[in-house]
């Protein structure tokens, strides 16, 4: 439902560039769908063909120090077995804390299980530089149209491909061009697939995220309450910001939408456990891949087919 807000100020400056530093292509928030079918998938029902499973979501999740306690919070509102979750935190103390979490050290065994959560030290700072700034223009490309949006995009399979094996020159282009951007997330991707005759088309404009603006709006979204809890309930979005710190509205998420008890999994179809005498389902794992639609899933559903309508969909492509 929610992703950690960024780091605030200098601090998020110094995080962002020794993100890009580390890993370019990683530096944003991305949701790439399917990353999975590159591993062998569970078992599906005998019967079942395989393009009935599910389709895999992998997140990449990142926060600045002291962004621990969020994290931890967002990944169990997030969890399900059937999908894959890379996360990088800047700091040596958060970055323990999660792999703790993710092994199920932390508490109860069952969150062994929590598998496809890789906290990555690769991500991790080390060393607190400040941004190095030239006085220098770069000229604009004239080969290609520069594309700007959000940082949260959400990227099918086919297209990180594209990005990463290199059968076309154009993603690599614009990584050299973009590798020293200062705000990267919010134009590579966009540039690259805004400039590809194979996947303009595939575009939707939209990061299927609730925010809201104070009148006349600010640079940043203000920060949801319980006020706009049932905005964020109707809107159908997946994902909101921004959020203050364990602010209330988390908590109504938590158990009007999510049915999520404090500490515990989000459940799903793949919770087999009994929920009587406030026992936590999610402690006997049933098939990853079995989905139990809700009422949520409903408005997500709407949401989308609006995005889809020809009034929202090809007229906002890559403008
Ligand atoms: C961090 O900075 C120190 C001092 O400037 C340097 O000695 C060290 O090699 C740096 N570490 C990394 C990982 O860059
Ligand atoms: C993309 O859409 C445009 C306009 O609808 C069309 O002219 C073009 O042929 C499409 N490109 C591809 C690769 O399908
Ligand atoms: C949102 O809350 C954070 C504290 O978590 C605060 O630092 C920030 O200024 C708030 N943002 C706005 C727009 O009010």
């Amino acid at each position: 439902m929610r992703k950690q807000q960024q780091p605030q100020g200098n601090r998020r400056l110094r995080w962002l560039r020794a993100l890009l530093l580390a890993l370019p292509l990683l530096s944003v928030p991305v949701l790439y769908a399917a990353l999975g079918a590159a591993r062998p998938a569970a078992p599906p029902r005998r019967g079942a063909a395989p393009h009935q499973l599910p389709p895999r979501l992998a997140y990449l999740v990142s926060g600045g120090a002291g962004d621990g306690p969020r994290i931890r919070r967002m990944l169990r509102a997030l969890y399900h077995p059937w999908n894959f979750y890379l996360v990088g935190v800047a700091g040596e103390e958060e970055r323990a804390d999660l792999e703790a979490f993710v092994r199920g050290e932390e508490a109860p065994r069952r969150y062994q299980r929590a598998r496809p959560i890789i906290v990555d030290p690769a991500l991790q700072i080390s060393n607190k530089t400040e941004v190095v700034t030239t006085k220098e223009k770069r000229s604009l490309p004239s080969a290609f149209k520069i594309f700007v949006g959000s940082s949260w995009v959400i990227l099918s399979r086919s297209f990180l491909e594209f990005c990463l094996l290199g059968w076309d020159n154009l993603p690599r282009t614009l990584l050299m061009y973009f590798a020293n951007f200062l705000a990267s997330s919010e134009g590579y991707f966009h540039t690259v697939i805004c400039n590809s005759k194979y996947y303009q088309n595939t575009t939707v404009n939209n990061d299927l995220r609730f925010m809201a603006w104070d009148n006349p709006p600010r640079t940043l979204p203000v920060n949801l309450t319980t006020e706009h809890f049932d905005a964020i309930a109707s809107s159908g979005a997946p994902f909101a910001h921004s959020f203050a710190n364990d602010n209330p509205v988390l908590d109504m998420i938590d158990t009007k939408l999510l049915r999520r008890a404090p500490e515990r999994f989000t459940p799903g179809g793949w919770c087999l456990g009994s929920s009587v005498n406030d026992k936590d389902p999610c402690s006997f794992f049933g098939r990853s891949f079995v989905l139990r639609p809700t009422k949520s899933s409903a408005k997500l559903e709407k949401l989308l087919l609006k995005l889809l309508e020809p009034d929202n969909f090809r007229s906002k492509q890559c403008i």
